[in-house]
């Protein structure tokens, strides 16, 4: 299969604990808690300030994502928490054969182990089903538990990125890491 070509489809992923779904509308007010949360404002772009108009806007974003194929945005939710909003996971394509994920778990569902096994479902499926041959990962310098979570799922260090990352206005330099198939554990 051409990797420039993959084979795009709405989909739900699932290992059995951790469900990748689609929004719903109840979603919303939890959408607005995790993005307010300090740790999410500290290391990911989410606006700020962050309300219900700024959460509709991320919900357009994840169908646009979709409908026009560049990105492949889930929103995670557990078993133990009755199917709740638990952050959230994408992967952008290159439309070269390469994806970026980018991943944030609320507050509440922090620590378990959520955020890991959504990242081996989205390498899993984009490596599997897509036949991507890259999937990249960056963080800004210092965000040491995102750094063990692609660590734990197999990703090669690969070095820094000056001023890789905008955050609101700021330039970072960025941790940088590649899974190519084969590599995910
Ligand atoms: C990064 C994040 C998504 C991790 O979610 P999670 O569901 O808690 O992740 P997991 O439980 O799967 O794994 C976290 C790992 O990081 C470790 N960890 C957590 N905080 C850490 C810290 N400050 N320093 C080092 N390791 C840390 C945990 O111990 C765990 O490793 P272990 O299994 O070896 O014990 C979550 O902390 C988050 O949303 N942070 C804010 C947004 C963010 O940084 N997004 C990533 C942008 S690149």
């Amino acid at each position: 299969m051409d990797p420039s070509e993959p084979r795009w489809e709405r989909v739900e992923l699932s290992d059995g604990r951790v469900r990748l779904r689609a929004p719903r509308d109840s979603d919303l007010d939890d959408i607005v808690a995790a993005c307010q949360d300090p740790e999410a404002v500290r290391w990911t772009s989410v606006p700020q300030p962050y309300g219900p108009a700024e959460a509709e806007g991320f919900l357009r974003i994840v169908e646009d994502g979709w409908t026009s194929g560049r990105a492949a945005i889930f929103f995670i939710s557990t078993a133990e928490h009755d199917g709740r909003y638990c952050g959230a996971i994408d992967l952008r394509l290159d439309g070269e054969g390469g994806g970026e994920v980018g991943f944030a778990v609320a507050p509440w569902a922090r620590g378990s182990g959520v955020c890991t096994a959504a990242l081996r479902l989205v390498c899993r499926w984009g490596f599997d089903t897509l036949g991507l041959g890259r999937i990249e990962w960056l963080a800004h310098v210092g965000n040491d538990a995102s750094r063990r979570v692609a660590d734990k799922v197999g990703f090669v260090y690969e070095g820094v990125q000056r001023a890789k990352c905008h955050q609101r206005g700021v330039r970072y330099d960025a941790w940088v890491a590649g899974l190519l198939p084969g590599e995910l554990r």
